[in-house]
């Protein structure tokens, strides 16, 4: 079929003057766009999220910071093993933007510290390398980047000399990318000869660490430590969780804080339909958000700060199986008559994304690992106020690093 009938098939109407206008190189890499759209995708534009179709919803018990204490130096010594016989890789999730910093550059190139540079790759990497020395070994390290951040990053993680980690220990991937519908459907535009793409959220990791072609470069890594950039406290490859996650013989290990409060902006591990889960803070109920343990304690209260422990061998197992489609309204600029890019004032569009925490109930099993907050928990998502820069720096200060 060809591009013409492909767009008026799927009621794409609406770029046939573009397409007219196009020639030569343009016009090939316009066609290959349209190709590359995956139309189940754009499809379910028609069903936003329904966030009513949970499960039963039941609390999920863990290992506590007591716990931890009594037997940490067993887990640790677990963990170390694992870690020396290179069954541990970690995979960073660095293809989102510092947008809501109003950084236009991949987050984790973002400075927080004051009197010198303090990048927030750099104390992601320096924790890595605090544990490395610790066991005597290097951990892979896979960077999962976007196509909007991907050369940026790597530049700059190559100018910076990867911040001290061994170069050949690390490897990059780029995920897998999903077209933007306006509110009805039509896909839109960044320029007149290209159609708008935006990454498919974190939930794409493993599928395009598999694409990539890249863990087999380390064929004896068993586990995979996924974390997310924006922690500057995110303890990596942490040979107590490692450990602990192992003995227990779940399929995947969560660290979590206690929610400092009912409506903190954080998911919660719980069960659902007896089976881990992740309920995100805009899917609670008001009495799920509020309800009290015997002890009058929040029940649903282990929010997870987005490190988790896989097993490969389960995530291999479930590929195959679809996680969540989430349909995602966005502000999306949009291209003007003379080609200009206009940036609305309300959502306009929508996105596609998987999540992280949905491959969390694939796993079935999934231990909570509580953390103390003021050690493991700084993330930083504004520029101001809970969560942001400012915050990070009093946990940094906090930890003992000068800023
Ligand atoms: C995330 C978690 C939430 C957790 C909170 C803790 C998800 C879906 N949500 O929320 O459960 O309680 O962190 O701080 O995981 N990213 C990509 N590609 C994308 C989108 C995001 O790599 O397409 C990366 C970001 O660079 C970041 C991480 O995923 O490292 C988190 O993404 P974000 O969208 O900021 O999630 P939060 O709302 O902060």
């Amino acid at each position: 079929m060809n591009v013409k009938d492909v767009l008026k098939k799927h009621n794409q109407q609406h770029l046939l003057p573009y397409l007219e206008n196009l020639q030569g190189e343009e016009l090939d890499a316009f066609v290959k766009q349209v190709e590359q759209v995956d139309w189940n995708v754009v499809e379910q534009w028609k069903h936003p999220e329904d966030l009513s179709g949970r499960g039963r919803v039941q609390p999920i018990s863990g290992l506590t910071l007591e716990q931890i204490r009594r037997n940490g130096a067993t887990y640790r010594k677990v963990g170390e093993q694992a870690l020396k016989s290179g069954k541990v890789g970690a995979v960073l999730l660095a293809g989102g933007q510092g947008t809501r910093l109003g950084f236009d550059a991949p987050k984790g190139a973002y400075d927080v510290g004051i009197s010198h540079p303090i990048f927030i790759f750099e104390r992601l990497l320096n924790n890595l390398s605090e544990v490395c020395s610790q066991c005597k070994c290097y951990v892979p390290l896979f960077v999962m980047t976007s196509v909007v951040n991907n050369d940026d990053t790597q530049k700059f993680l190559a100018q910076h000399n990867y911040f001290g980690y061994p170069k050949e220990y690390i490897r990059f991937f780029v995920q897998d990318i999903t077209p933007v519908v306006d509110l009805d459907g039509k896909l839109m535009l960044e320029s007149k000869s290209r159609l708008a793409f935006s990454p498919n959220g974190n939930g794409g990791w493993y599928a395009s660490l598999v694409k990539a072609n890249v863990l087999s470069d380390f064929p004896s890594v068993e586990w995979l430590n996924v974390f997310s950039v924006d922690n500057v406290l995110q303890r990596i490859a942490d040979p107590v969780f490692v450990g602990a996650t192992l003995q227990s013989g779940a399929n995947c290990g969560a660290k979590v804080v206690r929610k400092c409060d009912p409506y903190e902006k954080v998911g919660v591990l719980c069960l659902e339909d007896g089976v881990a889960s992740v309920i995100e803070y805009y899917e609670m109920t008001e009495e799920m958000a509020n309800q009290r343990d015997d002890d009058g304690n929040l029940a649903y209260s282990f929010g997870v700060i987005l490190n988790y422990l896989f097993n490969v061998n389960k995530l291999q197992q479930t590929a195959g199986k679809r996680i969540p489609l989430h349909v995602v309204k966005k502000k999306v600029p949009v291209l003007q008559p003379d080609g200009s890019l206009f940036k609305p004032q309300t959502e306009n569009a929508y996105k596609f994304e998987t999540l992280v925490v949905d491959m969390v109930r694939l796993m079935e099993t999934c231990l909570p690992f509580e953390v103390a907050r003021e050690r493991e928990f700084a993330p930083v998502k504004n520029k101001t106020g809970v969560d942001s820069v400012e915050s990070a720096r009093e946990l940094l200060k906090f930890n003992g690093v000068t800023l």
